[in-house]
């Protein structure tokens, strides 16, 4: 069963689009299932000022991506590179043993994107 956290964040996800000048750009699949997570971040005096995403996924992985663009807003760089996958479990309430793995893609998604922001690699991640 889904937390009622999870269900609000499928039904409403928070921060979904893009930002065609992004500061970073991540974009992370799953080949088992064919999902994926593609997440923009701009950045502004070392903080993540916006943090965006598009998904082609399974509930729990636009859930676990919708609250890790929540987490992630307004943190510096190095806060929001930080975030684990059971950080993002914990703010949902928990996850179903067998969508875990879900948490994954939305933040690795994120640690690319900052790790190309790192790199000056602006656009890198748009096609990963
Ligand atoms: Fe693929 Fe959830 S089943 S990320």
């Amino acid at each position: 069963m889904y937390t009622q956290q999870v269900i609000d964040h499928f039904n409403n996800p928070r921060n979904v689009g893009a930002i065609p000048d992004a500061d970073g750009i991540g974009t992370i699949g799953d080949p088992d299932c064919g999902d994926f997570i593609r997440i923009y971040i701009r950045v502004k005096n070392d903080r993540l000022e916006e943090v965006v995403f598009e998904a082609c996924g399974c509930p729990a992985s636009i859930a676990t991506t919708s609250i890790l663009t929540e987490l992630a807003q307004g943190k510096t760089v190095d806060q929001a590179f930080a975030i684990t996958e059971m950080d993002i479990v914990r703010a949902l309430g928990g996850l179903p043993d067998p969508k875990i793995h879900c948490s994954n893609l939305g933040a690795a998604a994120l640690r690319q994107a900052i790790l190309y922001y790192r790199q000056g690699k602006k656009n890198e991640g748009r096609e990963a």
